[in-house]
């Protein structure tokens, strides 16, 4: 793929994620919450808006303008990643019940990452599985979190342990949303939009190394750029390998030990891409030790992701034995053996559970040092 004009979203663009009869569309464009008809996505009489105390003032309103004619209710939560836990999915279905939503309910996740993995997840369990629609907001969630249907919450003792693989009916993301975004926010979705880069788009990694400012700035067309792009990368994986048996794990570069940062700070540290911009650039110098990877190439990763002021060391007061205790517990751990994405070149990755154990303490060590 070479990235032209030809890519730019503008006007709206659908990109479908080939699922068989899972299929569905991501609509991507600007006003997308008004114009991508989300009614059409809503079969029964009810649907319950799952939201956050953040995001439902800005964007609730357009959405239950658009379903007067159904029961629609709604849960709004605390915002943030501590919160995404068990007992916040019971809010949900509590009021499932109490509202005495059925079957044929739909459920809609207006927020981050953290309201669509957690509504994802209640339509995933509640009476066995009902349909929900993603509405991202935040640009992780637009390139990464709503599409591929991961769903989960969190355990205090590891990072989304208890979940399912759920697709939902239709991802509609509005890059309008993006306006009222926090720039920490923005720089942690900017760091899973370089993962594309990384792990299978060489191409665009150059676009976005070329692009910084225009992105930094939230250049509509940029923006619209690097979403479409993500989404096409993200879905091509997702459609040659829905359950993560082999090549989905590619998407987890720097998650394991981002995953690790996440739950040592018990969810209230690192934002989860600022975490997962360290762990890739641990995944880079391990990758260098394994003799795959070119020293100049964990220099350019280091350059891009130091460019949208994200992270590349972990906490300081976080050490070597830290990561070993978590990382065992990472769900790419098959028969007690750790596996982990290592970067083969620049839009290149492979999963291996065939490492030499020194690699991994010697980045640990020099991470942990830094
Ligand atoms: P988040 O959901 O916590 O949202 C970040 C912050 O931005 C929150 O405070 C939120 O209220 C606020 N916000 C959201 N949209 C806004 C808007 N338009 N304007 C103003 N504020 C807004 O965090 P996130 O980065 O979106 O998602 C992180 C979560 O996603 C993590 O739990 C991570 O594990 C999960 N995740 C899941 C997958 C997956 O495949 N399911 C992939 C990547 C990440
Ligand atoms: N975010 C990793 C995945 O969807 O597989």
């Amino acid at each position: 793929m070479s990235i032209t004009d030809s890519t730019i979203v503008n006007p709206a663009k659908s990109i479908n994620v080939d699922l068989g009869e899972r299929s569905y569309p991501i609509h991507i464009g600007s006003g997308q919450i008004l114009q991508a008809d989300i009614s059409q996505y809503v079969q029964g009489k009810k649907a319950l808006i799952v939201s956050n105390e953040t995001i439902a003032p800005l964007y609730l309103q357009s959405i239950l303008d658009q379903l007067q004619d159904k029961q629609v209710d709604q849960v709004i939560l605390k915002d943030g990643e501590q919160y995404k836990n068990l007992d916040n999915l019971n809010l949900i279905f509590t009021q499932l019940i109490e509202k005495h939503h059925d079957r044929k309910t739909t459920l809609i996740a207006l927020g981050g990452g953290v309201v669509g993995d957690m509504t994802g997840y209640a339509a995933a369990s509640y009476q066995r599985g009902v349909p929900f629609i993603q509405i991202p907001t935040t640009l992780l969630s637009q390139v990464d979190s709503s599409v591929g249907g991961k769903t989960a919450v969190n355990h205090a003792l590891g990072k989304n342990m208890i979940g399912a693989f759920y697709q939902p009916q239709a991802v509609i993301i509005d890059t309008d949303t993006l306006a009222t975004l926090p720039q920490r926010e923005f720089c942690a979705g900017m760091a899973e939009v370089i993962k594309y880069g990384l792990i299978s788009d060489e191409d665009f990694f150059h676009w976005l190394e070329a692009n910084v400012d225009a992105l930094l700035a939230r250049d509509p067309q940029a923006l619209a750029t690097a979403i479409e792009r993500s989404c096409l990368n993200k879905a091509k994986v997702v459609s040659a390998d829905e359950t993560e048996q082999g090549i989905r794990a590619i998407l987890n570069l720097g998650h394991t030990f981002g995953h690790a940062i996440e739950t040592f700070q018990q969810y209230t540290g690192l934002l989860h891409g600022e975490a997962v911009a360290v762990g890739m650039v641990m995944a880079a110098e391990l990758s260098v030790l394994s003799g795959a990877l070119k020293p100049e190439d964990v220099e350019r990763t280091k350059g891009l992701i130091n460019a949208f002021s994200l992270p590349v060391a972990p906490p300081q007061d976080m050490h070597a034995d830290d990561f070993m205790a978590l990382m065992v517990r990472d769900k790419k751990v098959l028969d007690g053996q750790l596996r982990l994405i290592l970067l083969e070149r620049i839009g290149s990755a492979t999963v291996t559970a065939d490492f030499r154990l020194q690699w991994l303490e010697a980045t640990l060590a020099k991470a942990c040092s830094a």
